[in-house]
């Protein structure tokens, strides 16, 4: 089995094949990135000599027709990520999410594939007031970010409904775990309360995610890529419901830090109060999350104190300028 891992250099894409050759050594991986501010090569360390790595953008035809040659399967991971970039211009979000995965796809449908993955998010069903979102809602997608991942989503359905493109869609919660850029909730807040930083809540912290650790969302695609069915689409949530206070409070608690950094600033605009997933679907694959929360939390937050090396650099990079432009100059920090 040859996989094709695209934002391989990112966040999720990262763990997925750390999990990769932990779970199937006997995979042979590709990863596809761009690198831009989010892919990181770090996040590859300790993997790199057991795997091909090649710099490259899904959005280019000439890019992905080079490695889709001779996979078997495709996992697609490269995206633009934050909504908060995506309000302040969509731009790459549309080319990356949208044209990328139409590249992806078309090149698939060309060269054939066995299974091709398309990483959509819980983002996508928009706002849920009350109840569990299942996989036949409608999808609602109420910001930018949210609106080209639901636009690849289906852009990856239609390629199955109308060509066979054997493509299944997985919808995941919020995750947690190592190396995830520092603008998003969990390392932002770490890293900032190691530097005695104020720590930016947003609104009334009302806000409610459902949080899956990393490798629970890792294991849940695999499940999807060995088990699942083509043309279906499963969601991957963690259940475990959180508003940003309890998650500021926890974080804070974990890096023992004190809650006086914490700061209400003014909210996102347009956004979504609450998400939450039934994944009853994907657990009678036989999967079900199993990291512990509140150890899952301790661990990801001891991770980012025991790796200042890793986000030091990040944060006197491309991610200063991000934290003026949106923090400082909008009265958020
Ligand atoms: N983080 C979450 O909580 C979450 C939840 C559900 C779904 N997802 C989805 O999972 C996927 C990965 O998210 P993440 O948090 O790891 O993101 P990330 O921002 O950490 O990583 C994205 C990766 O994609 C790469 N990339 C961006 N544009 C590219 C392009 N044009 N060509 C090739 N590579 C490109 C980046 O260099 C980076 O390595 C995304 O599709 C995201 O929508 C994320």
């Amino acid at each position: 089995m040859r996989i094709l891992v695209t934002g391989g250099a990112g966040f999720i894409g990262s763990n997925f094949v750390h999990f990769l050759r932990r779970e199937r050594p006997d995979c042979d991986i590709v990863v596809l990135d761009k690198l831009t501010y989010a892919g990181n090569p770090a996040n590859l360390e300790g993997v790199e000599d057991e795997i091909e790595f090649i710099k490259g953008d899904v959005a280019e035809f000439e890019d992905v027709e080079a490695v889709v040659a001779g996979c078997d399967s495709i996992v697609n991971f490269a995206a633009e990520t934050h909504v908060d970039r995506s309000i302040v211009d969509a731009d790459a979000f549309i080319r990356t999410d949208i044209y990328g995965a139409y590249v992806l796809l078309e090149t698939a449908r060309a060269l054939g594939v066995e299974c091709f993955i398309q990483i959509s998010t819980d983002e996508v069903y928009g706002e849920v007031a009350e109840g569990f979102s299942v996989e036949t809602d409608p999808l609602m997608p109420r910001n930018p970010y949210a609106a080209s991942k639901a636009g690849a989503d289906r852009l990856a359905y239609s390629y199955w409904a109308t060509h066979g493109v054997p493509v299944i869609i997985s919808r995941g919660s919020n995750n947690y775990g190592p190396r995830q850029y520092p603008e998003k909730l969990i390392p932002l807040f770490v890293t900032n309360a190691i530097d005695g930083l104020e720590c930016p809540i947003y609104g009334e912290g009302k806000a409610v995610r459902d949080w899956i650790h990393v490798d629970d969302h890792c294991r849940g695609i695999l499940t999807m890529l060995e088990q699942g069915e083509p043309g279906e689409v499963y969601n991957c949530g963690g259940g475990n419901l959180r508003d940003t206070n309890q998650m500021a409070e926890g974080i804070l608690g974990a890096a023992e830090a004190p809650l006086d950094l914490l700061k209400h600033v003014p909210d996102r605009v347009g956004h979504d109060m609450r998400y939450a997933l039934d994944s009853s679907k994907l657990e009678r694959l036989g999967w079900k999350p199993e990291v512990d929360f509140a150890e899952g939390l301790r661990r990801t937050v001891q991770w980012y104190k025991d790796n200042e090396d890793w986000w030091r650099p990040i944060k006197s990079g491309e991610f200063k300028q991000w934290w003026k432009h949106y923090y400082l100059d909008q009265g958020r920090g």
